[in-house]
Parts: C-alpha cells; sequence; structure tokens
C-alpha cells in the first residue's frame, strides 16, 4: 500500500521536512495498522529534526498520534479493527497519514474523548502526570516553578498542580501567555525576562519552591537552581535553549543539598501496565470538569514545516495538532 508521510533526509530547520508518498507494508507479527486522525506536535520533535536528537536519515518523524486501527497482524490482542487509539513513543513515524506499530504500545481511547483531544494530550498529559507524581511527588501545600507555564505541557501542568494542592508560579514571555496560564491554574506569575530567582523568593517569602519543573534547559540552569529551597528538587525535562551544560556537583552543596533529576517520559512507562495505569490516570484528569484541555492551534499535516516553526518562534500556546 501506498502512504502519505513527512520525511527528513537531512538535519536542518523546518525546510527538512518533506511531504513524500511512502510504501507502507502489511503489518507484521504484534503490530496494527493505524489511519491517523489527529497528531500531537512535540517540542521533541524539534529536537529530531534538527538532529540534537539523532536518528538513522532518511526517516519519519513525529512521536504522538491518534487514530482508527484499519488491520492488525498475526498474534495482536491488544487491539481490534475498528479501535480508536492514541499512542506516543519512537520508531518517531507519526507525521503520517498511516503506519504499523507495535500493538502493545496502543491505547484505547476512552467514549467521550475525541481523537484531537486524544493526540493533544496523550504525550504532554503523561508528561505532566510522571513529573507531577513521580519525579518529584508534589505534596499539598507545596510551592512549585513551571517553565512555559501557558504552552503544551505547561497548561496541563499547572492544571494538574493546583488539583493537586500546590501553589504554582508560572513563568511566561508574554502578556498574553500570562492570562492564559492563570486561566489555567497558575497562582504567580513571572516573567521570562524577569529576575526569576528574585521574583521566587519575594512570591515564598524568602523560602524558595519545593521543586522546579525546568524545560528550558541551557539558559535558565542555574536560575533555577538558585529558586529552590533547601533540600528541592531541579527537574530538568527540556532543552528549548539547548542542552544543560556539565556541572559540578558542589553546585548543589552550596545551594542547600539539592536534588536534580532529568528524567525522560519512555522511563516511566517502560511496560504495558506502567502505560494503561499512567494513562487511566491522565484521562481521568482530563474528565475533570474543571480541566481546560487547550488546543491552541491546528494545521494541516502537510504544513508541518509551519507549525514547527511557530512552536520555536515562541508563537504557539496550548496544544497544538496536525490533522491529515
Ligand atoms: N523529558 C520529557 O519526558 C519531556 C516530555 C515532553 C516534553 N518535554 C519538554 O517540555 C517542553 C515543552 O514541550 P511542549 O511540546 O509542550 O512545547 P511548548 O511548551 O508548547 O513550547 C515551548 C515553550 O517553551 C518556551 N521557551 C522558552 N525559551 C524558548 C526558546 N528559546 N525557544 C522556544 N521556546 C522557548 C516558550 O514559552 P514562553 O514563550 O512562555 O517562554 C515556548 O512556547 C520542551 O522543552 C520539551 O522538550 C520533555
Amino acid at each position: 500500500m501506498k502512504t502519505n508521510a513527512i520525511r527528513i533526509h537531512e538535519f536542518g530547520g523546518p525546510e527538512v521536512l518533506r511531504w513524500e508518498e511512502v510504501d507502507l507494508a502489511d503489518p507484521a507479527a504484534g503490530q496494527a495498522l493505524i489511519r491517523h486522525t489527529a497528531i500531537g506536535l512535540n517540542f521533541i520533535d524539534v529536537y529530531h529534526r534538527s538532529g540534537l536528537y539523532p536518528a538513522e536519515l532518511p526517516g519519519g518523524i513525529g512521536s504522538e498520534a491518534a487514530g482508527v486501527v484499519e488491520a492488525i497482524g498475526p498474534g495482536v490482542t491488544e487491539a481490534a479493527i475498528g479501535d480508536r487509539v492514541v499512542y506516543t513513543g519512537q520508531p518517531a513515524d507519526a507525521y503520517s497519514e498511516r503506519r504499523n506499530r507495535d500493538a502493545a504500545t496502543l491505547v484505547k481511547i476512552p467514549d467521550g474523548v475525541s481523537d484531537e483531544v486524544a493526540a493533544a494530550v496523550f504525550l504532554k498529559g503523561l508528561t505532566s502526570w510522571y513529573l507531577l507524581r513521580r519525579s518529584y511527588r508534589v505534596q499539598s501545600g507545596d510551592s512549585i516553578l513551571l517553565y512555559a507555564a501557558a504552552g503544551g505541557v505547561g497548561s496541563l501542568a499547572s492544571q494538574w498542580a493546583k488539583k493537586l494542592g500546590a501553589t504554582v508560579i508560572g513563568v511566561v514571555s508574554t502578556d498574553a501567555k500570562a492570562a492564559l496560564a492563570r486561566a489555567h491554574g497558575c497562582h504567580h506569575i513571572v516573567m521570562a525576562d524577569d529576575d526569576i530567582p528574585k521574583a521566587v523568593r519575594e512570591l515564598t517569602g524568602g523560602e524558595g519552591v519545593a521543586a522546579v519543573y525546568d524545560s528550558v534547559g541551557r539558559d535558565t540552569f542555574f536560575a533555577s537552581l538558585d529558586s529552590l529551597r533547601p533540600h528541592g528538587t531541579m527537574v530538568t525535562f527540556g532543552n528549548a535553549t539547548g542542552p544543560v551544560e556539565p556541572f559540578a556537583p558542589s553546585e548543589l552543596a552550596a545551594r542547600g543539598s539539592l536534588y536534580v533529576t532529568r528524567p525522560i517520559l519512555y522511563h516511566f512507562i517502560d511496560t504495558r501496565e506502567n502505560l494503561l495505569s499512567a494513562s487511566e490516570e491522565l484521562f481521568e484528569f482530563i474528565d475533570g470538569a474543571d480541566v481546560d484541555v487547550r488546543i491552541g492551534q491546528s494545521y494541516a499535516l502537510e504544513d508541518a514545516a509551519q507549525a514547527h516553526s511557530d512552536l520555536e518562534a515562541r508563537k504557539t500556546t496550548g496544544s497544538t495538532i496536525l490533522l491529515p
């Protein structure tokens, strides 16, 4: 069968994303063939496209999508033809009309959740789940600092953290994003070009926060450490400004015996059991009456390059989906 997909032949800017016709084999043993209905755009796609996270070329791109199972290979028990499913993970081939995928990585989309919402929340919501429930378990009464609070992960994580009883301090770059972040659960806003540690100390009575969730990376690493209370936890989980550079462990001692972790979603959904229980918690969370899943913008799949340009230019808010 033939299908259309975005392919990369060399690493680089958004212009390396090419819309091409490709061959698609019948699903092998353990695989399901999925017709995509909505694809999630994620910052990790930028790292794959630029080569920050290298992969073999030529290749596909995209780590999250929802769709309908059209065929299954021998031995598949996790999905049936006609099921609506969502998935996240590698190999990165989600920017495509159809693809084959290991059926053990598919999760059924609950009735009442649209394919668009599933594609908007799966990777970003599971990330919010492990950040707040595993990397540092937020306790009621904690103050936390969250970067890119009006973004995809940020707008879900801020609502979830508020629900857990935290006081959420969000970092954003514009007034419009500040208004969105407040509407999504942030109690306080610090602007990205402010003196962040000073603002955080003022907001926490001089103490500092219990945890920082930093997706900005290189440019904010030390400002984040300086915002923590003694024994606080730095969760550095993204590289929007580039990867964090090597640092001396004594930097943690000097600031109050801090903890640092650098997690990746896929270590928290490493078994089918863990994937299904995390997904259940996520879908329960978004089912909450007061939870707003913001699909800030959608693009035709063919226009993925424009979506990448807007994401990197900090023009997007909430989640972004690509529609085949
Ligand atoms: N480790 C993991 O498991 C994992 C999983 C998912 C996502 N992530 C990370 O989480 C972050 C958010 O991902 P997302 O897909 O939801 O994206 P997003 O937050 O919707 O978009 C990125 C946001 O980062 C902020 N930013 C700060 N400096 C930037 C810069 N130099 N260039 C571009 N953006 C900058 C911008 O918000 P402001 O303009 O408000 O500053 C921008 O809107 C990314 O860093 C991603 O890599 C990590």
